[in-house]
């Protein structure tokens, strides 16, 4: 996680220390610490209430901290009201105002700081190229598709120029095909203002291809910060594991744990993994593995290690993957999904099938908490 001392490292763009916000008792925010470097696109993932339009209102100014700082480059913000925060935040639902055109949507905030006349709508011009809406501009919002309002939306809140931009749930409001188009766009748009951000999301999806980096929060706190892949291959707890994507929990012992290697036992396999964990032996651990890093053969694979035999108890076709549910010995299931990498190869196997599961000593991740 990322210290919040600057005689360490230079100091970040935004820096997060130890913020608390309170609300009687209650702790929607529970001692944050966060560096956030310039130009990046930071995101807040987790599931509802777990405070993360809490921690985005106080960085916008819109709630105080109960306690802790909020410094943007070097700049402490305590006391500063929203207006004279160099950020912009695009709320939950983006209203834009439904009488005026896409053109004054994006010019309000401008003639409103009193900008002279040109300097609007040069300004204005350019952000329509830049959100590719310029033959849009006379339309009123009701005339544009949700994606389309999205990136009105976007370029009303860079209009100001912002250093930071703030969005809670950006895509929240579109469905799931037009949200991962817009995604691209909306991060294609923020790296070339360069413009430094913070989002919001619940979606993990969502956050893995839009953000450089993650925090994943659960009860006002950050569970774990990294960059997705991190997060995603190598996570701290069983409640990251499970929170980020499809993943298989088995409870374990702890049998040999040496440099290279460790060895752990659960009800329906050993497993052997390619690295050491410094732990106890006989103490209880659980293993992770991802449905996609394992495979499936109908004949038994050589070794005693990585491998478990499984009945085919479900299988839900996706078109890109087919995802299995096999049952274990002990009666668990075992999600694992494989490919479909040939057109019309049928299905390798099907319900009833016994088979057997097996897997690398590299795909596992040995979680202790
Ligand atoms: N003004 C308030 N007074 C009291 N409690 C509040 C207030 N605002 C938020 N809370 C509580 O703080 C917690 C965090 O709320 P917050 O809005 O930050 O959640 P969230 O992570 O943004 O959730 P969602 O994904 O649903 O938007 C919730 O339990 C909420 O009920
Ligand atoms: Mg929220």
């Amino acid at each position: 996680m990322a210290t919040a001392n600057p005689a360490e490292a230079p100091a970040a763009f935004l820096q997060i220390q130890d913020l608390v916000k309170d609300y009687d008792g209650y702790k929607a925010v529970n001692h944050v610490n966060l560096e956030v470097a310039q130009g990046e696109i930071f995101a807040l993932l987790g599931s509802s209430g777990c405070g993360k339009s809490t921690l985005l209102r106080m960085l916008a100014g819109f709630e105080t901290p109960s306690s802790g700082r909020i410094l943007l480059a070097g700049r402490d913000l305590a006391g500063l009201p929203p207006y004279e925060r160099p950020m912009n935040m695009m709320f939950q639902s983006y209203a834009l105002f439904p009488h005026l055109s896409v053109w004054d949507n994006i010019a309000f905030g401008l003639k409103r700081a009193g900008l002279a006349k040109a300097q609007v709508g040069e300004r204005v011009e350019s952000l329509l190229k830049l959100v590719q809406l310029g033959k849009f501009a006379q339309r009123k919002p009701h005339q544009l598709s949700g994606g389309q309002q999205q990136r009105v939306a976007l370029a009303r809140s860079l209009a100001r120029q912002p250093q930071l931009l703030l969005l809670d749930e950006p895509l929240g409001a579109l469905d799931k095909k037009l949200r991962e188009q817009t995604q691209i766009e909306l991060v294609n748009i923020i790296e070339q203002v360069g413009v430094t951000c913070v989002m919001v999301t619940h979606d993990q999806e969502e956050a893995m291809t839009m953000a450089s980096r993650i925090a994943v929060m659960s009860e006002g706190r950050f569970l774990q910060v990294g960059a997705p892949a991190a997060i995603y291959e190598t996570p701290a707890t069983r409640f990251v594991a499970d929170f980020i994507g499809n993943v298989n929990l088995m409870d374990g012992t702890l049998d040999v744990d040496e440099n290279d290697h460790c060895v752990i036992g659960s009800s329906d396999c050993r497993h052997y993994v390619g690295h050491g964990i410094t732990g106890t032996p006989g103490m209880a651990v659980t293993v992770a593995l991802r449905p996609e890093k394992i495979a499936l053969s109908a004949e038994e694979p050589a070794g005693e290690f990585n491998k478990v035999r499984a009945t085919v108890k479900e299988l839900s076709y996706f078109g890109s993957y087919t995802l299995y549910q096999l049952a274990l010995p002990s009666g668990a299931l075992l999600k694992v999904s494989q490919s479909n990498t040939e057109r019309q190869a049928g299905r390798a196997h099907t319900w009833g099938d016994s088979l057997w599961a097996h897997w690398s000593d590299t795909a596992q991740v040995v979680l202790t908490q």
